[in-house]
């Protein structure tokens, strides 16, 4: 075909289909790098925070010392509180086995360890931590006769062998998706008429709407203690996942920088947040659903909330029965 352009419109011609083609190209791989990029690191997110924080160092300590240096800086609902260890004693009494019985304990709870050498119990700890299990020991008095298994929650072989079961916070720290297979697990562990005393993380019924509204009346309390400490369990609960309850350390991190970015944090308050980081992924459930989920293997013999930290009513403990 005869071409009748002239050299320069055939020149421009030539340079507008190659930077079209180069503009598409580029586009394309362009995008597929960003998937590429964004899916990975997401992907790796997901697969350590379920695999990882939780489980294993998650305060990276090298020695039991360090790890019980670290824990005993922590307050409630971390660890549990004086009102709380009530709650166990009196559940524990009532239901006769502070004289009596096996009990078990699902993690290393220092005041669940001394609690157990207070009544002579014997005492079996069942973590996946064994540097755990051995650095709480520098912050207890455990009983003569505790033992240690070293295993998942959800996993752990060692069906009937006991007479109770204590979990502080132990289910709050799986995600959803696992808490069949650890109320399923708790069931086989307890001997016929044994109980279990769970504490949970619940996050209905937060009388907070907004972070502001939560900083604003932290502000005008009289006595003040650290934000950090008083705030972070309605923050956690307000920040939750709406669908599964759960909240990652790198998610809460990035809602404390944008609330410092907005200027809604101030920098004191903001350097309070750096200076003790969230470290464990947790998950709250709803007291509905947890009674939902536990009600086919237990009958709920009682349930008592702590009265003595900021945000106490969002950690409940049951005491449970095995039907
Ligand atoms: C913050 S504590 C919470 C549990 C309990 N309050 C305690 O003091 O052991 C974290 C402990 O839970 C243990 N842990 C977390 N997930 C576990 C699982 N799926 N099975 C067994 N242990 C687990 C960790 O090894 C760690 O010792």
């Amino acid at each position: 075909m005869h071409n009748n352009r002239p050299p320069q419109v055939e020149v421009c011609y030539y340079a507008f289909l190659i930077s079209l083609s180069t503009f598409w190209v580029l586009n394309i791989f362009g995008r597929g790098a960003f998937l590429f990029v964004r899916n990975g690191v997401g992907w790796k997110k997901d697969i350590q925070s379920r695999l990882g924080d939780n489980h294993e160092n998650h305060f990276s300590a090298r020695t039991p010392e360090e790890f019980a240096a670290y824990w005993q800086k922590l307050n409630p609902p971390v660890r549990p509180s004086n009102h709380m260890m009530e709650i166990y004693e009196r559940f524990l009494r009532c239901y006769g086995f502070h004289e009596n019985g096996d009990w078990g304990l699902l993690g290393c709870t220092p005041e669940v360890r001394s609690l157990a050498d207070e009544y002579s119990r014997s005492l079996t700890c069942v973590d996946r931590s064994k540097l755990a299990y051995e650095a709480f020991r520098l912050l207890c008095h455990p009983p003569k006769d505790e033992s240690f298994i070293e295993s998942d929650w959800a996993e752990a072989e060692c069906p009937d062998s006991f007479d109770l079961v204590l979990g502080d916070g132990s289910i709050s720290m799986l995600l959803p998706e696992r808490h069949v297979g650890f109320v399923q697990n708790l069931h086989s562990m307890i001997k016929p008429g044994g109980i279990a005393l769970l504490r949970i993380q619940v996050r209905d019924g937060c009388q907070f709407e907004s972070p502001e509204k939560l900083l604003n009346w932290f502000r005008k309390q009289e006595e003040q203690d650290s934000i950090n400490t008083c705030t972070r369990g309605y923050l956690q609960i307000l920040w939750a996942d709406p669908e599964t309850g759960t909240i990652f350390p790198d998610d809460f991190r990035e809602r404390i920088e944008g609330l410092y970015a907005q200027g809604v944090l101030m920098e004191s308050e903001y350097q309070d947040f750096k200076g003790q980081p969230m470290k464990l992924t947790v998950n709250f459930t709803t007291r509905r659903d947890f009674e939902g989920l536990v009600s086919p293997y237990f009958e709920i013999l009682g349930v008592e909330e702590p009265n003595d930290f900021l945000s106490c009513e969002h950690y409940p403990i049951y005491a449970l029965k095995k039907k």
